[in-house]
């Protein structure tokens, strides 16, 4: 169920042939996006192939509870890393919003997800709900772990810059996605990839959840 890649070039240019293939197939395309260090090499690559993005719609995983203007959230990394170097529409790109039930409403009234891509985390999460996240989650503010602060705080000037909270879809809302790509880099990412896929299946371990879902893939490199 895990497909080990040779690269992380390897890595984004697979993942980056699955979302060039879904929007040519269907420009309308309606994707869930993530953040973080591990789509890097595959926003790139995305970029590199001058994609139609006209009609695509985007949804994010999750933002940190922060000012949106500063550099470190999830907008500015998205604007910087995709959306300022492609043609999508800015009204097209979707991120957790209050109500929550309007961004829900929001999802499922452009008919679905076609494709979600996923990173995860140290600790099983995936957006970022955390060990102990109902399976039957939708959108809602959270508390970031410690591990989380922990692991995130190499992009800020010191931990204690790191937003505590976020704005996440829940995972109820993401396995209604009809497609999961779910991508891990890193030798530290193996332990927990094989425990989510091939483990119990429990909400301590919030990625195992993909176990229960009929199309889902799931790419590492070390
Ligand atoms: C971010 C997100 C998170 C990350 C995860 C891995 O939008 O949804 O679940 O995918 O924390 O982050 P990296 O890729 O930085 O290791």
């Amino acid at each position: 169920m895990i497909n080990v890649l040779k690269s992380y070039k390897e890595l984004s240019s697979t993942v980056a042939d699955i979302v060039e293939y879904q929007i040519q197939e269907e420009p309308l395309t309606k994707l869930i996006l993530p953040t973080g260090s591990t789509p890097l090499g595959l926003y790139d690559e995305l970029v590199n192939r001058e994609l139609d993005w006209k009609h695509v719609i985007t949804f994010n995983l999750d933002v940190y509870l922060m000012n949106v203007k500063h550099p470190e959230s999830y907008q500015s990394y998205m604007k910087k890393n995709l959306f300022d170097r492609t043609n999508i529409y800015p009204d097209h790109c979707h991120f957790p919003f209050r109500p929550f039930s309007a961004f829900e409403d929001k999802i499922t009234n452009s008919m679905g997800i076609d494709l979600c891509i996923l990173g995860i985390g140290s600790n099983g999460h995936i957006a970022f709900n955390e060990p102990g996240s109902s399976f039957k989650s939708r959108t809602r503010v959270v508390n970031l772990s410690e591990q989380t602060i922990k692991d995130n705080s190499r992009f800020f000037d010191s931990i204690d810059d790191v937003p505590k909270q976020a704005i996440t879809m829940g995972l109820g809302t993401i396995m209604e996605s009809k497609r999961i790509i779910l991508m891990a880099n890193g030798n530290h990412k193996l332990n927990i990839l094989n425990v989510a896929m091939n483990g119990e299946v429990t909400e301590d371990v919030p990625a195992s959840i993909l176990q229960n879902h009929n199309n889902v893939e799931v790419y590492y490199c070390d």
